[in-house]
């Protein structure tokens, strides 16, 4: 499949997914998600890819959000239907992915991109990024995981105020706040998140894919997050990549994971 809204470049394991509606903002309508889904359930099958960054294109927006053109005119059934969807095709399928995925938060990051960016395992924003979830001002609530990943991030009032004022907060506010994990100025936004990306692929892949397993599980209903984490941890005994870890330290090498 060619894709329309999204660009995908990769280079040196990283790959970079770019959502490109520059002139709506980078919203998310269903090609977008259906096409974001493609890639990320791609790159995941691909060894190659070792870390994922999604970023907006141009210099103003992230993503601005659901496309409100598409939904406007929904019936309940639609609109329960359209949340859930986008939860099983995008939300949930960052969060979940075992390829880290880093969020290049490059401007406004409000509703499903905010939404978007929370679902990924790292943020990083530019210092001219707005955060903000507005959907009260459209006489709806988030429905792409924003009223319980705002919460897990920023704690239960501040999602509370952010929820139900509407505003947006700044890329400041968002770092003190524990919703974003680094700050800096716009054109350096690229070369954190591959700086990042670099130390990561570094690592061992298997290992990596385990924690993010057993960090999701503490936030997955019914499932106990220690019992995940005890049997991830024995899981890495088998690899080929601990063996290779364990006997690169003693023999006071870097290691050099076959990450299997
Ligand atoms: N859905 C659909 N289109 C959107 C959009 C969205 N979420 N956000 C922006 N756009 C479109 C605008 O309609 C406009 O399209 P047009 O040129 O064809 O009219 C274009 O993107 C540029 O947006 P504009 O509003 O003119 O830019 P701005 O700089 O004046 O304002 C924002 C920027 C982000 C403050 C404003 O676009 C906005 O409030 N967007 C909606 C945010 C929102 O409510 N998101 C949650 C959705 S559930």
């Amino acid at each position: 499949m060619s894709y329309q809204n999204i660009l995908i470049a990769t280079e040196a394991n990283i790959q970079t997914i770019t959502i490109n509606r520059p002139d709506k903002l980078n919203a998310l309508n269903k090609q977008t998600i259906d096409e974001l889904h493609l890639a990320l359930t791609t790159a995941e099958k691909n060894a190659e890819v070792k870390v994922i960054i999604i970023t907006g294109s141009g210099q103003k927006a992230f993503v601005a959000g659901a496309d409100i053109s598409e939904f406007a005119n929904f019936s309940v059934e639609q609109g329960k239907a359209l949340s859930a969807d986008g939860h099983k095709k995008l939300f949930d399928c960052v969060q979940n992915i075992t390829t880290p995925v880093i969020a290049a938060i490059n401007g406004f990051a409000l509703g499903g991109g905010l939404e978007l960016a929370m679902s990924c395992h790292i943020r990083v924003a530019s210092d001219n990024a707005k955060m903000g979830l507005p959907e009260v001002s459209l006489g709806v609530i988030p429905g792409y995981g924003g009223t319980q990943r705002l919460a897990q991030l920023v704690g239960k009032g501040k999602a509370m105020e952010m929820i139900m004022t509407a505003d947006m907060i700044s890329a400041t506010d968002a770092l003190t706040w524990g919703l974003v994990n680094h700050v800096v100025a716009q054109d350096t936004l690229v070369a954190k998140c591959n700086e990042i990306a670099g130390k990561i692929i570094s690592k061992s892949s298997v290992a990596i894919a385990s924690a993010i397993r057993a960090v999701n599980a503490n936030y997955t209903d019914g499932v106990n997050g220690f019992a995940v984490e005890i049997d991830e941890f024995g899981k890495c005994f088998g690899t080929e990549d601990f063996k290779e870890g364990t006997t690169a330290f003693l023999e006071k090498r870097k290691a050099n994971f076959p990450g299997k």
